[in-house]
């Protein structure tokens, strides 16, 4: 039997969930999402994605159509199917759908709430002992990067360019300044201080990067929350980029030039050693309300 996808109040079969085509998510992109990796059945992080999500609505002038308690319970039921193997959630809400394909926002629409659980996209080992190779592009985006916007077409522009170039990530640049990758948030490090650009309209606010600089400040680890500017990147002594599914990874290439000694850095090991005993914990604990 094909899996459930939570559509609307209900758990349907993938092959009879449907969305109407004047859906504003399918017209116009007006919708935000997440993606929350699930360790041994339990949701990694929820109540921060849950938070980042209600900022997005925010952010589109929605306001949250569950609470907290009502998505722990769905996500909870989808996760349940596939046992307790390492997924990953989506969920998707859009405006929902109008009779009419207007510009301006409608008074009185439904939106269209969807969530699905798949196998946990999970990181390749060679590259993590590799590193990544990355290249920087001009920041093509708008001007509100904080919002998990489904409008992802500048993302997968800039992604596909850095795979035709040979890299793995693209690092968008702005007035000077590196930001983020297309997926993912940025560090460096700068004798020996972990460096990640401050939270602003020019970046997603990733859990992972939180995270980062939770386990950094635990640790002892001396962080700062700084712009980094290109010439700061092609000096670092590390460049790490951050998300939930790829967690902490190390970057070894900056647009074809080795990054320091070309290979994974020594502060890289401790993060990464940190963030996988955290993970841990999460297994250990195993309730549903852990994180
Ligand atoms: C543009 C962008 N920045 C950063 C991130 C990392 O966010 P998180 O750590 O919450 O997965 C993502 C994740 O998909 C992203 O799309």
């Amino acid at each position: 039997m094909s899996e459930l996808i939570y559509l609307n109040g209900e758990f349907i079969p993938q092959e009879d969930a449907c969305v109407p085509v004047m859906d504003r998510g399918f017209l116009f992109g007006d919708g935000v999402y997440e993606v929350i990796p699930a360790y041994a059945g339990q949701p990694f992080r929820l109540r921060e994605h849950l938070h980042r999500l209600n900022a997005s609505l925010e952010g589109i002038c929605m306001s949250p159509p569950l609470a907290e308690d009502q998505w722990r319970r769905i996500l909870q039921q989808l996760l349940a199917q596939r046992g307790t193997e390492d997924q990953q959630i989506y969920l998707q809400i859009t405006r929902g759908a109008y009779g009419k394909r207007l510009h301006t926002i409608p008074d009185h629409v439904t939106p269209t709430v969807m969530a699905f659980a798949t196998e946990l996209t999970r990181r390749d080992p060679e590259m993590v002992k590799q590193g990544m190779s990355v290249i920087t592009l001009d920041d093509i985006r708008w001007e509100r990067c904080n919002i998990k916007a489904i409008t992802l077409l500048a993302n997968i522009l800039s992604q596909q360019q850095a795979l035709d170039e040979g890299a793995q990530e693209a690092i968008l640049v702005r007035d000077g300044m590196a930001n983020e990758g297309t997926a993912s948030n940025l560090f460096i490090v700068k004798d020996e201080l972990i460096i990640t650009p401050p939270k602003s309209q020019r970046l997603l606010p990733g859990i992972t990067r939180d995270l980062v600089l939770e386990l950094a400040g635990d640790a002892g680890l001396p962080y700062a929350e700084a712009s980094i500017s290109v010439e700061e990147l092609e000096t670092a002594e590390e460049i790490w980029i951050t998300s939930s599914t790829r967690e902490v990874m190390p970057v070894t290439r900056l647009n074809g030039h080795p990054v320091a000694n070309g290979r994974p850095g020594p502060m890289w090991e401790k993060m990464d050693a940190l963030y996988t005993a955290c993970k841990a914990r999460l297994r250990l604990r195993g309730s549903p309300s852990a994180e």
